[in-house]
């Protein structure tokens, strides 16, 4: 199995929506995938609840489950996290996880507070042992922007890969509200996601 942790301290910087659209693009690939939620919140299983039988599957690891007992063989898991997530609980979900996805804005306090995690973060010994990969998604990016400007000098001074930035667009929002991924709307109406989503897809099947 393998196992992607959505993790940034941050409140509200788009783990959940990072989280259920990396399952819902892993469904459509015909993966077999499971959504685990970490988070208190359960964001994610709601949206997991709304989420129609007619959709490629996504299924949902149940709550208390032993993470030393993950399921074995071809499937994908997706952890969403809460925010806060620090010391023993975030070094407990990053050890099975083979690669950790961290979504940042381009603001000021969302760079500063990703400063001193992406530091923890790189400390991690399954990360310097690179039994897992560190890589960092840009949410809500208008690329023509000093505001990404900003977030691309400031991410450079850390040694990890920035894989994309994602727009900010109302149908993440809108897809959400029927436990849909943006994958599961009409191609016509994803083509600049897709094109944005591509190089994460890439990393992520690597
Ligand atoms: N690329 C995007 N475009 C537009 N809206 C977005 C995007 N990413 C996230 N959002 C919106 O930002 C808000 C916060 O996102 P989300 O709930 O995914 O963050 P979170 O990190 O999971 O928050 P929390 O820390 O509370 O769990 C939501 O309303 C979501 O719809
Ligand atoms: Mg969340």
């Amino acid at each position: 199995m393998r196992a992607i942790l959505v993790a940034n301290p941050k409140g509200g910087c788009g783990k959940t929506t990072l989280a259920v659209n990396l399952a819902g693009m892993l469904a459509r690939r015909g993966r077999k995938t499971l959504l685990w939620d970490l988070d208190r919140q359960r964001s994610s299983f709601e949206w997991l609840a709304l989420r129609s039988e007619d959709l490629p599957e996504v299924s949902r690891l149940d709550a208390g489950h032993d993470d030393r007992r993950l399921p074995r063989g071809d499937s994908w898991l997706v952890m969403d996290t809460p925010a806060g997530l620090h010391g023993k609980n975030l070094a407990h979900a990053i050890k099975p996880s083979h690669k950790v996805l961290v979504p940042i804005q381009p603001s000021l306090f969302d760079m500063a507070a990703a400063q001193d995690f992406l530091g923890v973060l790189a400390e991690e010994k399954a990360v310097r042992k690179h039994k897992t990969f560190i890589g960092i998604v840009g949410m809500r990016v208008d690329t023509r922007t000093r505001a990404a400007l900003t977030l691309e000098t400031f991410l450079r001074q850390f040694d990890l890969p920035v894989i994309t930035f994602l727009r900010d667009t109302v149908l993440y929002a809108n897809a959400a509200l029927s436990g849909k991924s943006i994958f599961d709307l009409p191609p016509s109406q994803i083509e600049r996601d897709l094109e944005q989503w591509q190089p994460l897809i890439d990393w992520i099947e690597s």
